[in-house]
C-alpha cells in the first residue's frame, strides 16, 4: 500500500490538454510510496441549489469521494480569461458543500498551472488561491508552480521538458511532507 494517495484533478477538458498530460507525466514519474490517479471534469452538472437538494447527481458524488478518499489534491490548470477555467470553479463549487464540512475542509492542495503564454497562468493561480481559502482548504504556500510556454514541453502528451518536471517532483515532495507532518500522519 503507498504511503500517500494523491488525487490530480485537471481544469480543462481538452482531449489534447496541456494540463491533463502534465498530470499523467507526473502520474508516471511520482517517487515510491506516492501514489497518484487523475481525474478530469466531464459529466460534473453545473452547480445548483436545488439539485443539491432533491439528489446530488451520481458524478458529483464520486468526484466529492474521490477527494474525500486522497490525502491530497493536486489542481493542474489552464488560465481562461486571466482566470481558472468556469468548469473547475463549477467542481469546486459542488466540492465545497456542505459549507464547513465539505471534502475541501482541510483538503492538502497544491496548485499547479500551465499556458502556452509566458505567465504560465499566474492569474489563474492567484484566483484558485483566494477560492480554496473560502472552502477553507490546506493550499500549500510555497512553491507555486507555474509552468509558461507549455506548447513546446509536451509530446505525445507527456510533460518532456527536464526542468519543468523536476521543478514539478520537488513541488511534490514539498507537498508530500507537508502532509506527512499533519497531525494524524505523525
Ligand atoms: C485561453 N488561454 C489563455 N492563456 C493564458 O495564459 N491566459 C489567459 O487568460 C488565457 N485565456 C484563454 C481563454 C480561453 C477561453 C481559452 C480557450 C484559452 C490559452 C490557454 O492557456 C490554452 O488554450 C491552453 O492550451 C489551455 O490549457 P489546456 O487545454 O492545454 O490544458
Amino acid at each position: 500500500m503507498p504511503d500517500l494517495n494523491l488525487l490530480g484533478i485537471s481544469g480543462s477538458l481538452r482531449r489534447e490538454s496541456s494540463n491533463t498530460s502534465v498530470l499523467h507525466t507526473l502520474q508516471d514519474s511520482m517517487p515510491a510510496g506516492i501514489e497518484m490517479s487523475v481525474l478530469t471534469l466531464h459529466g460534473i452538472p453545473p452547480y445548483d441549489q436545488d439539485l443539491e437538494r432533491e439528489g446530488v447527481p451520481r458524478t458529483v458524488q464520486e468526484f466529492r469521494s474521490a477527494i474525500e478518499g486522497s490525502d491530497g489534491v493536486i489542481l493542474c490548470s489552464p488560465e481562461y480569461n486571466c482566470g481558472m477555467p468556469g468548469v473547475l470553479k463549477n467542481a469546486l463549487d459542488w466540492a465545497s458543500r456542505p459549507a464547513f464540512a465539505s471534502p475541501m475542509t482541510g483538503k492538502p492542495v497544491l496548485i499547479v498551472t500551465s499556458s502556452p503564454a509566458f505567465t504560465g497562468g499566474v492569474r489563474a493561480q492567484a484566483q484558485l488561491r483566494e477560492v480554496l481559502a473560502g472552502m477553507l482548504a490546506r493550499v500549500i504556500v510555497w512553491p507555486q508552480v507555474v509552468i509558461p510556454g507549455v506548447y513546446g514541453k509536451i509530446e505525445g502528451g507527456r510533460l518532456v521538458d527536464e526542468a519543468s518536471l523536476k521543478f514539478l517532483l520537488d513541488a511534490v515532495g514539498a507537498f508530500a511532507a507537508e502532509i506527512a507532518a499533519l497531525p494524524r500522519y505523525s
